[in-house]
């Protein structure tokens, strides 16, 4: 072996044991190992609940489907371009565990992800389309109000088995922001 293989040599072992020592240090000792179990108990969700319309449902009112359609269409505040419907926040503020105030972006329903519907962009198709709901399945009495209101704040009453998203069990929304997407979802389109 000449000088310079014998260097070579040498190097090569060196970069070798090096490697050997960074993949064979114990990584779980350098984060925390979150208990599974808490994890899942907190992301359960709590069980298929039953609402009641609330009587201040407004279904006819313009600024209310106005709201709706924009919660419809809208995954959250940050991506939203132009303004928002009245009555409606783009941001929300939010403690962090720290006691200071955050802002985050408002989410809101991203209903076309899994819906077709008049006017939407890239439509999903997970869930039925929604085009022309009140022709086809309010005014053919199929459908009524509570039935779509009880829909959107929690499928699962109306089907065990729904790819649906829960939202007033989950609080993604409340009761009023469930009436102006009931609203919209009633209400005619163009
Ligand atoms: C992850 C997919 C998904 C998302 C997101 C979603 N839906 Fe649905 N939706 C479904 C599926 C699937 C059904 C079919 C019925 C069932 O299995 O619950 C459905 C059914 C419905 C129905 C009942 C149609 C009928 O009369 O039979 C309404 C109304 C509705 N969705 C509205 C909404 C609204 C409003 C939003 C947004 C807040 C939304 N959906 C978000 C998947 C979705």
């Amino acid at each position: 072996m000449n000088r310079s293989m014998k260097q070579f040599t040498l190097v090569s072992l060196a970069i070798v044991s090096a490697t050997v020592t960074i993949f064979a240090t114990d990584l779980t000792k350098a984060y925390d190992m979150p208990d599974a179990s808490k994890l899942i108990e907190k992301d359960l969700l709590a069980e298929a609940t039953k609402f009641t319309m609330p009587k201040s449902c407004k279904l006819d009112d313009l600024e209310a489907i106005k709201r709706g359609s924009f919660f419809f269409h809208n995954l959250n505040g940050k991506k939203v371009k132009g303004d928002a419907p009245k009555g409606v926040v783009k941001f929300t503020e939010k403690k962090t565990k720290d006691g200071k105030v955050k802002k985050v972006a408002k989410q809101y329903g991203n209903c076309v992800a899994c819906h077709n519907i008049e006017g939407a962009k890239g439509a999903g198709n997970i869930g039925p389309d929604l085009t022309g709901y009140k022709a086809m399945f309010v005014d053919t009495k199929v459908r009524d109000a509570q039935f779509v209101y009880q829909k959107i704040a929690d499928p699962r009453v109306d089907n065990k088995e729904t790819h649906m998203t829960v939202n007033l069990t989950t609080k993604l929304f409340n009761e009023s922001e469930i009436c102006d997407l009931t609203a919209y979802v009633m209400s005619v389109k163009k």
